[in-house]
């Protein structure tokens, strides 16, 4: 037998895991350290209210058999597929509700679209990445161009008509620099894909954080986009399911390539490899739409944004150079005194407690960058920034 031998090209283990040996490795040593995590972008809010309802609800009715589900729509439940219409519609956004595919959420998604791509496709990548984006590709022998991004393109790079490319993958707002591309410079990709015939992989995961009505949250507020791209959102990051796990991915039905419908075989994939997220989970997720529902989550992103600002006017008082933490609940900074991004989060985690993820984990040009999430607790966030202060003019200033 043979294995694929693609997965020896890869790091030796994921990202986070290996931030999570070296915090266990801290942690052991040093008993007595309060450790403050604002490396993983996981949420620390439990689940809206309304949310919890629907989840009890559907569970009672899975214990009678008049209203017990076995397996669902292929596609996702139609209540759960209204209910995200209705989302974009809200946005003047037409969405068909046959265009979306619900998921167990959009890491999964953005990894399993490449079965219906062919192996000889040109990939752009932005530099630096989510690492999901190029290791799948690693995995199956694919290399990949890259696109970069910097301080000075302000982590959004732009499209070079010279270039040639088959798939693009773009994040806005971006994981993992948190800059948020505008309309103007979201209708130049459009226009680039399609004149390129490529097709956009848009990871709209961060999309409420955005809270000027002027920033697309969606590559379907871009007129073209429809016959180009395909989005991937989450409910991870908007109403707090990183750990229920429910998402969902749009392939509009005039997305054809080779005169074959792309949303046609993401549905031949998905139903040969796929069987849906539970009857809750759905429930739950419909309950975000609600009125009561987004009133709740809104007041969860607010917490989040507020741990934004803390963060950011902390590094504005330091002098710290960053994107992000406006429209995304990311901040990505300059590391100080030309540190690389490893050493800095020794430097940090030795002096202060806190975790970051060191930029360099997102591809070569996030040397010298580091990440904070503002998904941590209010207090833990402050407590935080008045250590990083600390440090700073201690150590570096
Ligand atoms: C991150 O920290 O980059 C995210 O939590 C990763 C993810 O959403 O999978």
């Amino acid at each position: 037998m043979n294995i694929n031998q693609n997965y020896l090209n890869l790091e030796e283990s994921y990202l986070f895991s290996t931030i999570n040996k070296k915090i266990a490795a801290f942690a052991n040593a040093n008993p007595e350290v309060d450790i403050i995590r604002l490396g993983i972008g996981d949420v620390t809010l439990p689940l809206p209210g309304s949310v919890i309802k629907s989840f009890h609800e559907a569970v009672d009715e899975m214990a009678h058999s008049r209203t017990f589900h076995g397996y669902g729509p292929e596609q996702g439940y139609g209540f759960l597929r209204k209910a995200i219409t209705s989302y974009y519609a809200q946005r003047e956004i037409g969405v068909e509700e046959s265009e979306i595919f619900v998921s167990d959420g959009s890491k999964c998604d953005v990894a399993n679209i490449l079965d219906i791509f062919g192996q000889d496709n040109l990939v752009l990548l932005p530099n630096p990445v989510y690492p999901v984006y190029l290791d799948t590709n690693k995995m199956i022998g694919r290399d990949v161009a890259f696109i970069h991004a910097n301080r000075e393109n302000g982590f959004l790079p732009q499209p070079d008509k010279n270039r040639q490319a088959d798939l693009i993958y773009l994040c806005s707002p971006n994981n993992p620099t948190g800059a948020a591309y505008t309309k103007e410079e979201l209708r130049k990709w459009v226009e680039y894909a399609n004149c390129q015939d490529a097709v956009i992989l848009f990871d709209a995961a961060y999309e409420s954080f955005v809270s000027d009505p002027n920033m697309p949250r969606s590559i379907y507020e871009i007129t073209g986009a429809r016959t180009c791209a395909i989005e991937f959102n989450s409910f991870s990051k908007m109403a707090g399911f990183t750990g229920t796990r429910l998402g969902y991915t749009v392939i509009p039905q005039q997305l054809v390539r080779q005169g074959t419908s792309l949303h046609k075989l993401w549905m031949r994939r998905q139903t040969t490899k796929f069987n849906g997220v539970s009857y809750m989970t759905q429930r739950a997720g419909a309950a975000v739409f609600t009125r009561e529902g987004q009133k709740e989550i809104q007041e969860n992103l607010d917490y989040y944004r507020e741990n934004a600002k803390i963060i950011a006017s902390k590094l504005d008082q330091l002098g710290i150079w960053y994107t992000g933490g406006k429209h995304s609940p990311y901040i990505w900074m300059e590391t100080p005194a030309q540190m690389d991004s490893w050493d800095f989060f020794d430097f940090l985690l030795e002096k202060t407690g806190i975790v970051g993820t060191p930029g360099i984990g997102f591809g070569d040009n996030g040397q010298g960058f580091f990440r904070l999430t503002a998904f941590g607790d209010r207090s833990k966030t402050s407590q935080a920034m008045d250590r990083l202060d600390r440090a700073w003019r201690e150590f570096i200033i």
